[in-house]
């Protein structure tokens, strides 16, 4: 597995270890952290760009599958630098499918994101709706999902595209969760809001939308990493590669979050409204029908307060991420 100690990553290393997956990680540790592993998960401090290294991973675990996570995924951040997006996201990801067809493994689920519809023309959003990023970010992901169809043809490559919505929460035990260097999630800055830090910007209040405010789609982390073996296993029973949409079909506003917020915290969020970001669409939400039927795919924490439960539980038992001991292990 690519990414591997990042955050989502590290939530489903820890699900495929549950399921008595064997998982090897490879990961430069610019945004993930070591501690986010499960004791015994081989770690592979390389870029993916590192070809031979990546294809000595896969020969010497002898790996028959790859989950590829690693990828630069700031939105406004690939709008000022689109140049590092394509290197990281399409270049890095052309290396590890090389390195792949090197070492002779076929396997691959790919995370790609919501943000390769753009502006969706209709919600809840199918994923036969026609694909037009609004960022960089979006176009690095679609650039791959439509590379995978010529792997296949090409090279037997049997793949899966999962498209996250809005990714959300930690794992129920409190042992693993968010922790980016800069963050930009709205979860997280809320809690942070609610506890002391600085007050949370609204991004616009005056989008077609009930309340004014953006609506989206959150989907817990270990939903997501479940999405991963579901796949995984739909791979292995010979099942036609395809992209899906991972999310709980349920939009929420950033009103609606910040009062979910307030109430599991039991303090207030400190908020002050602002402009709208650019490049938010007003509202996305996902059918994730063609999950839940091809892949057996269920969330099983749809509700936005057991995702803000748990990301919580997390937060407040790591006040500074992994940077200090961790008392629940
Ligand atoms: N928001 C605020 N204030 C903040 C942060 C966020 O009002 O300080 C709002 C945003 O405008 C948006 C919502 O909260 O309406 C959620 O914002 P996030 O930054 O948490 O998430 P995004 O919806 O922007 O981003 C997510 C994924 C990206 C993906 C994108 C697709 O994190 O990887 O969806 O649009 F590309």
């Amino acid at each position: 597995m690519t990414g591997g100690a990042g955050y989502i990553g590290s939530h489903a290393v820890r699900a495929l270890a549950d399921a008595g997956h064997a998982v090897a990680v490879i990961d430069d540790l610019s945004a993930g952290h070591a501690e986010a592993l499960p004791g015994g998960v081989p770690l592979t401090r390389c870029a993916i760009h590192d070809g031979d290294a990546v294809r000595r991973v896969l020969a010497d675990h002898r790996a028959d599958a790859v989950m590829h996570f690693a990828a630069w995924l700031d939105v406004g951040e690939s709008v000022r630098k689109p140049s590092e997006y394509y290197q990281n996201n399409v270049v890095g990801t052309l290396a590890v499918l090389d390195a792949m067809r090197a070492a002779g493994v076929s396997r691959f689920v790919f995370s790609s994101s919501c943000a390769v519809y753009g502006e969706p023309a209709v919600v809840p959003i199918v994923e036969t709706q026609d694909p037009q990023p609004i960022n960089p970010y979006g176009e690095t992901k679609l650039v791959i999902e439509r590379a995978l169809p010529h792997f296949a043809r090409a090279h037997g490559l049997q793949w899966t595209a999962l498209r996250y919505f809005n990714a959300a929460g930690a794992h129920p035990d409190g042992t693993i969760g968010e922790d980016h260097a800069h963050e930009i999630h709205l979860i997280p800055l809320a809690i942070r809001a609610a506890t002391g830090g600085p007050g949370l910007r609204v991004f616009g209040q005056d989008y077609p939308t009930p309340d004014g405010t953006c609506q989206r789609d959150y989907i817990h982390v270990c939903d997501l990493a479940d999405a991963h073996l579901c796949a995984l296993a739909a791979l292995e029973r010979g099942a036609p590669s395809a992209a899906y949409n991972i999310g709980t079909g349920t939009p929420h506003s950033v009103t609606a979050v910040i009062e979910t917020v307030s109430r599991v915290v039991g303090r207030p969020v400190a908020w002050e409204p602002a402009p709208r970001r650019p490049g938010d669409p007003a509202v996305l939400y996902a059918s994730s029908d063609r999950a839940r039927r091809d892949l057996g795919w269920t969330p099983r924490y749809p509700d936005l307060a057991d995702i803000v439960r748990h990301a919580w539980k997390w937060h407040s038992t790591h006040p500074r991420g992994y940077r200090v001991s961790d008392t629940n292990r």
